[in-house]
């Protein structure tokens, strides 16, 4: 059986690339469906440069500040984009606003994830917020990207406990840790033709739709689960 082609994968960054990371370890499987072609960082003092280089992925930093205008930026990422002839983009923490215009050109083909379960939570802050909400189940989302900003189509969602010891440290470090298990799921259901737009939905076809939210239950031991996230989180180096 002839295996399809993978999809090239552009990944956009603006810091440390922990996600770009779990991205890139999960497509060095021979089995998953797409391979990180390229990294666009909006900043030259990203740490997720440090991971393309060390993998040898080709990386491209285009400083805001280098354009007049933010649309002429966005076109400049659209340009390198198309440069890396990639079937599909990836934001992960990329901290800049997108034109309307690159939105467009990539719509059902750019993913983004944000740590929190969507619709809540939209926005900057979200451990915070959720722990000022009092909320019992915090997560995490990725969804397709469109003009609504963390309002597209939800792909895939993953959960994790609150408790009342929790700090936002904590909690960031839990929810990241979820985020390095979904976001490579989603995209591979998206480069795997499973997950598309429909209906201003994602539908997902031939994909176990049970298996596209990944319910995290680490066990309710606070103390010690809060300790073993942070030590996961400072193990982290770039
Ligand atoms: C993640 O929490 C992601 O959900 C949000 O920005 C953070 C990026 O972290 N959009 P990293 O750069 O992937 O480590």
């Amino acid at each position: 059986m002839t295996r399809a082609p993978k999809k090239r994968v552009v990944v956009l960054i603006s810091g440390r690339g922990s996600n770009l990371g779990a991205l890139i370890a999960a497509a060095s499987d021979p089995n998953y469906p797409a391979v990180i072609a390229g990294v666009i960082s909006n900043r030259a003092d990203a740490q997720g440069l440090e991971i393309a280089a060390r993998h040898g992925i080709p990386a491209r930093v285009i400083p805001r500040a280098d354009f007049a205008a933010h649309e002429a930026h966005s076109d400049a990422i659209d340009a390198a984009i198309k440069e890396s002839r990639a079937d599909i983009v990836c934001l992960a923490g990329y901290m800049r606003l997108i034109s309307p215009a690159l939105v467009e050109a990539w719509e059902g083909r750019m993913i983004n994830i944000h740590p929190a379960l969507l619709p809540s939570f939209k926005g900057l802050d979200t451990h915070a917020r959720a722990l000022a909400a009092g909320v019992r189940i915090h997560g995490c989302s990725v969804h397709f990207v469109t003009h609504d900003i963390d309002g597209g189509p939800i792909i895939a969602q993953a959960a994790v406990p609150v408790s009342s010891g929790d700090t936002e440290e904590t909690v960031a470090a839990r929810v990241l840790a979820a985020e390095h298990k979904l976001y490579p799921h989603a995209l591979a259901l998206v480069a795997a033709g499973k997950a598309r737009i429909e209906g201003g939905r994602a539908a997902l076809q031939g994909a176990d739709e049970n298996g596209s939210a990944l319910l995290l239950s680490p066990p309710l031991d606070r103390e010690t689960d809060a300790a073993s996230d942070l030590e996961a989180l400072a193990r982290f180096t770039p």
